[in-house]
């Protein structure tokens, strides 16, 4: 960043326009390369039980006014039939986390710079998505992972009748040898499974005769046509009304276990996590402050900002004049301090935290967090 903050030369910009694609011209490179042997991106699981392990992920983006540290050191575990809760402020990772492991970032600018997402193939057989070029990640999408937009409409095709659309994702996966007839009637049972009345009407209709709790209907029935071992629902209801919204998250936990499947579930409601996941990760401005079980969490949340986030969501019988509001904005993800990230919101300062970014501390077995305040109780690892 240039000395005047916010401000950059034309100098300065076109320099780091010119770096930036040097960079990314340099990565492109290295993903596009065809046969690629094998064993430059298979890897092997830290836990068989794991569905994915993002370790020590760094995605950025090389933007004209600089690199984006948008996912900065993240690592966490998603066990297989489990549901792992992702929270945090707007603007602080979790979608470039799940698009990282989708391999959708936008490119070239955004791209994964540093650590390994391992994806659990069985057979004690892992790959590195990070490393994975884009021709085989294809064939991954879909069959392995699949993703369920916040936004039905803007991910349905307009233009498109509903059938045709989820065909054509049938088609394309598992669609070897089937007839045209076999993948509509596969098709109408998937709309069936997600709980739409009447599946024959609607395959024939447009995703704008739908209500938005049908269209999300649509989306998870296409996400779970291929039976994948991962789901990422990034705010899957955030659209929807509450009693949709529960409907929604019970139909997605049901298929989920019907297929043995794993979930990562997106969302800034406290309320959805509670009801859903079996796990929680809490993220701050790019990094995983606190992770741990859905118990350890609520009950005893550690780090100064989950202690915020709790403080500040509703309580049904609790009667408040104004909603605790944690104070401060998230640091610029440009130039990020060199001490703890949260440091010029925290409430809770203890001698120390003027230092470098603090350690993951173990509170438990499952229960971790990054803050000072819990150095000389367990020690640094
Ligand atoms: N295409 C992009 N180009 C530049 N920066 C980006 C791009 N996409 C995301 N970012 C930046 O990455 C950071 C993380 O964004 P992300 O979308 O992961 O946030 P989020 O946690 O999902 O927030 P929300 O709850 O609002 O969806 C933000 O600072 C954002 O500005
Ligand atoms: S390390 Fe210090 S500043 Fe950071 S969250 Fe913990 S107590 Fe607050
Ligand atoms: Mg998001």
């Amino acid at each position: 960043m240039a000395k005047h903050e916010g401000y950059l030369s034309a100098k300065e910009s076109r320099r780091i326009s010119k770096e930036n694609r040097r960079i990314t011209n340099e990565l492109e490179k290295k993903r596009k390369r065809k046969n690629v042997p094998e064993e430059e991106y298979t890897t092997r699981m830290h836990n068989e039980n794991n569905a994915v392990e993002f370790d020590n992920l760094h995605t950025y983006f090389y933007t004209d006014a600089g690199t984006v540290k948008s996912v900065d050191g993240v690592t966490f575990d998603v066990p297989i039939g489990k549901t792992v809760g992702v929270v945090g402020e707007s603007g602080c990772g979790k979608s470039v986390t799940s698009l990282s492991l989708m391999q959708l970032l936008q490119r070239p600018q955004g791209q994964v710079v540093e650590g390994e997402i391992r994806l659990n193939l069985g057979d004690g057989k892992a790959y590195d998505i990070a490393k994975i070029p884009a021709e085989k990640m294809q064939k991954l999408r879909g069959n392995y992972i699949s993703m369920i937009f916040q936004e039905p409409m803007t991910s349905l095709n307009p233009v498109f009748r509903i059938g045709q659309q989820v065909d054509e994702v049938i088609a394309l996966h598992e669609g070897e040898g089937k007839t045209k007839d076999e993948i509509k009637a596969r098709t109408i049972e998937m709309l069936k499974t997600v709980g739409i009345a009447n599946s024959e009407g609607v395959y024939a209709m447009y995703p704008h005769e739908l209500s938005g709790g049908m269209r999300q209907r649509v989306m998870i029935a296409m996400a779970l046509a291929c039976n994948p071992r991962i789901i990422i629902a990034d705010e899957p209801t955030t659209a929807l009304d509450v009693t949709i919204q529960a409907q929604i998250l019970d139909l997605l936990r049901n298929l989920k276990d019907r297929i043995n499947s794993s979930i990562m579930l997106i969302t800034h409601d406290l309320g959805v996590i509670a009801e859903t996941a079996d796990y929680v990760v809490v993220m701050y401005a790019g990094r995983v402050v606190e992770k741990g079980t859905v118990e350890e969490i609520f009950a005893h949340p550690a780090h100064p900002y989950t202690i915020g986030l709790m403080a500040s969501k509703p309580v049904v019988g609790k009667q408040v004049d104004k909603l605790y509001s944690i104070p401060g904005k998230v640091p610029n993800p440009i130039d990020m301090p060199n001490y703890c990230y949260f440091k010029d919101r925290c409430e809770m300062c203890v001698e120390g935290c003027d230092g470098a970014y603090p350690c993951e501390v173990s509170l438990s077995p499952t229960h971790k967090v990054s803050c000072y305040r819990y150095y000389d109780k367990k020690g640094a690892e």
